[in-house]
């Protein structure tokens, strides 16, 4: 089912920006090739994630994988799904922002820019942060579940 490739192709793209954020921000780590990197994985990330959230408002959401267990359980999946579509559509905006605000664009492409200095004081660097955070916690939280349920999962095979 082409919104099962579509998961796992986010779902990819998504834990590679966050892993390579990361190690962007380690002392020492930082790299205009990693930063580029992180940028072409965070700009796919956040652009399938846009049509991904198109296709949601205009089609719905795919139908669940398996039977929730009670109410609750079914209304969390919910909400955490809901998040797991929009936190990306907020990391590339934040994101895009911080090029956008730091003139840093041309340095960026050029492969010279020489550190993260430029972002140091931009107000999008604490959302991107923060929404980075959320989306650490809210994949640890969606991977615990989908582990919870064994992996057992027709769906999502069948992708
Ligand atoms: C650790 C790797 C992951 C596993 C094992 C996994 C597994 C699953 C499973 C089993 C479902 C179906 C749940 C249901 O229908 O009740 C699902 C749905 C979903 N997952 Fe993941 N997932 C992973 C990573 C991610 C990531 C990184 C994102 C977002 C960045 C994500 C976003 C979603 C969304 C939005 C849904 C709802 C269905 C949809 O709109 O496609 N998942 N996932
Ligand atoms: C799903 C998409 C994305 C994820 C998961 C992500 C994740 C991250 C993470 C984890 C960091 C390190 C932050 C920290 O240490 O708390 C980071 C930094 C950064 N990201 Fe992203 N990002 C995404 C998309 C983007 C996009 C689209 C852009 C720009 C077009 C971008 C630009 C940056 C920049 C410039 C930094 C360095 C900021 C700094 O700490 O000084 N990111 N990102």
């Amino acid at each position: 089912m082409a919104g099962r490739r579509l998961h796992w192709l986010i779902a990819g793209l998504a834990m590679a920006a966050l892993g390579s954020g990361y190690v962007l921000t380690w002392p020492d780590a930082y790299s205009a090739s990693l930063l580029r990197i992180h940028l072409a994985f965070g700009v796919s990330a956040g652009l399938l994630s846009l049509a991904r959230v198109l296709v949601w408002l205009t089609a719905g959401a795919p139908p669940p994988a398996f039977e929730p267990g009670s109410r609750l359980q079914a209304r969390l999946a919910k909400g955490v799904h809901v998040l797991l579509r929009l936190v990306p559509l907020l990391l590339f905006v934040s994101g895009v922002g911080m090029l956008a605000l730091s003139g840093s664009f041309g340095a960026v492409a050029r492969g010279t820019l020489t550190g993260l200095a430029p972002y140091q004081d931009l107000p999008p660097r604490n959302l991107h942060h923060a929404a980075a955070f959320l989306l650490a916690g809210l994949i640890g939280l969606h991977g615990l579940a989908a582990f919870w349920h064994r992996l057992n999962l027709p769906g999502l095979k069948a992708g």
